[in-house]
């Protein structure tokens, strides 16, 4: 079989699975359970966070008929009906997802309400999935507001966009809206830990933390990351293989020039940043992310509780908030910064790259 990419192999596929989103979920399924079912409905969230995950699953639960073909609206979709498993498959022709970034005007709007009139063909309702719908044109909003309104009984809407600020009010009050949150570093690294360890693929921690704060909050970031490293590393997902893959400015180089800081050894600062040349890392992301762990220490030393445990850093910023004292922090912390925005009109180019 083929290689299927980890974030379309492991899209959840009931509510159960879903991580995070606790919210939208309870309130769907209190929805379904009591059958108090809105026409539209709006998910917002940045990208990777569940909105055509929740989308899919939600059809299902409007559409499923149980593993015996009796079964009727439903928070636990079976997975094995007509329904669902043609949804989970993407073939389900009373689910129509339409990408409105590619389809943003009021002809293919008028084609698709169309054909929202006609009774849905195998299922219970016509779902349509618009994703991005803040691209739609102004005529294509104003064509979809009445059938927004009153949709024939048998069709449901699912709007999601990354960009509510975008959709007219008019639109926005006709919907039922949930806003997805992004990811949490934690729910991404035990959700990549369970994945992981169900394919059968070593890993450590430490990576996983890397892969977690490199994908900003999304899920499907955080898995194409890992789909990624296990290629970059053949097949183990190390700390050392990830921070070569994310070519991440390894922590280890600003922790050993704050420890040569510290020790005044001005030898061995040179020869980091040596290193660093050697190794073609970007000055201006070394800085910054030496601005970012002096912050980290900084608020270590005015509040101890505020260091995760989490953090892959975690040991260093601990100790490291014992070694100087807070207006040296401060300093450093400045100078960092400062010489990130002037390192555009430095005179020599000697070492530095870009
Ligand atoms: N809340 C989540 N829980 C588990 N996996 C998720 C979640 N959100 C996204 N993913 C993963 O990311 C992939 C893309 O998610 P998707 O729902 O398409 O995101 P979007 O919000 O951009 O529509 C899914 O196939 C799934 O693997
Ligand atoms: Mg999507
Ligand atoms: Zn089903």
């Amino acid at each position: 079989m083929s290689y299927q990419v980890l974030a379309r192999k492991w899209r959840p596929r009931d509510f159960t699975t879903l991580v995070g989103q606790e919210h939208v979920v309870r309130a769907l399924t209190h929805a379904l359970e009591q059958q108090r079912l809105h026409h539209a409905y709006l998910f917002t969230g940045t990208r990777g966070v569940g909105k055509t995950t929740l989308s899919r699953i939600l059809a299902k639960a409007l559409n499923c008929t149980g593993a015996d073909g009796n079964g009727g609206i439903t928070a636990q979709p079976c997975g094995q009906c007509k329904a669902c498993t043609e949804i989970d498959s993407g073939r389900f022709v009373d689910y129509i997802e339409m990408d409105a970034a590619s389809n943003r005007g009021v002809d293919e709007m008028a084609q698709l309400l169309d054909k929202a009139v006609y009774a849905p063909a195998s299922g219970r309702f016509k779902v349509y999935m618009i994703d991005e719908v803040h691209m739609l044109t102004n005529h294509a909003f104003n064509a979809m507001l009445k059938t927004l309104e009153e949709p024939p009984g048998h069709v449901k809407f699912i709007l999601a966009t990354t960009d509510p600020q975008k959709i007219p009010v008019t639109v926005l009050s006709r919907c039922l809206q949930f806003n997805l949150k992004q990811m949490p570093p934690g729910h991404i690294v035990s959700h990549l830990d369970h994945i992981l360890a169900q394919e059968g693929i070593g890993h450590d921690g430490n990576a996983l933390r890397l892969l977690a704060q490199a994908a900003h909050g999304s899920m499907r970031d955080a898995l194409s990351l890992t789909d990624q490293a296990i290629a970059y590393s053949a097949g183990q997902v190390s700390e050392e293989a990830v921070r070569g893959m994310l070519g991440a400015i390894d922590q280890g180089y600003l922790v050993q020039l704050l420890d040569a800081l510290a020790a005044e050894d001005g030898a061995a600062l040179i020869g980091i940043a040596d290193a660093m040349a050697d190794r073609s890392l970007s000055f201006a992301g070394a800085l910054q992310d030496l601005g970012s762990l002096l912050h980290k220490i900084a608020l270590a030393q005015a509040v101890p509780a505020s260091v995760q445990d989490e953090w892959p850093e975690a040991g260093d910023v601990r100790r490291l908030a014992g070694v100087f004292d807070a207006q040296e922090i401060q300093l450093f912390y400045q100078i960092a910064n400062l010489g990130r925005s002037e390192l555009a009109l430095r005179p020599t180019n000697t070492r530095a790259s870009p």
